[in-house]
């Protein structure tokens, strides 16, 4: 991973009134997860993971809420955060493209179906249309290695793929065909 370098100490942080780390959230975590560890941090995963399946991602302000809530700081919060794939820090489009980035899919030129994305969408790897509605991402093996390349269109694998099969692939998806929840 790159090192970017961001004003973070001026940069403006979007905030709502409405917190995303609930009462409900807090409540069940309480309940559930915390009796189980020795200090709270140690539900640090579990929250993330129920406010994510509640805001779809995880904003700052809901990162600053959970390091409030279980007694952290914020980077901290944000380091374990960041550091799992499965976690979304930035916001995700309605449709999401993962195109599988290991050695079967490498050698069988996966690249070029991730180029070919990239080209139509006009994001890179990790971006989000301005529109919101298609998120492209790289992953690793699904397990589809023998019909490589392959991809991820939201939660329906797509196989033996060209270029001009991802560009339809995307095309019926912003048609509305199928939509990502
Ligand atoms: S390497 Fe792509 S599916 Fe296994």
């Amino acid at each position: 991973m790159a090192w970017i370098t961001k004003p973070s100490g001026t940069m403006k942080i979007e905030k709502r009134s409405q917190p995303y780390l609930t009462q409900a959230i807090k409540d069940r975590i309480t309940k559930d997860y915390l009796p189980r560890y020795e200090n709270k941090r140690g539900a640090l995963l579990p929250t993330l993971h129920a406010v994510q399946e509640d805001a779809g991602w995880l904003p700052h302000q809901a990162l600053t809420e959970i390091a409030d809530f279980l007694g952290m700081t914020p980077s901290e919060v944000i380091d374990t955060a960041s550091f799992y794939e499965e976690y979304w820090i930035k916001k995700k489009g309605e449709n999401v493209i993962a195109v599988c980035r290991s050695i079967a899919c490498e050698v069988c030129d996966h690249k070029t179906v991730t180029d070919a994305c990239r080209k139509k969408l006009g994001i890179e790897v990790g971006e989000t249309t301005d529109d919101g509605k298609f998120t492209l991402i790289e992953i690793e093996c699904l397990g589809s290695c023998g019909s490589a390349p392959v991809a991820l269109m939201n939660h329906t694998l797509h196989e033996n793929l060209t270029p001009a099969a991802i560009e339809k692939v995307i095309d019926d998806a912003a048609k509305g065909g199928h939509k990502h929840h």
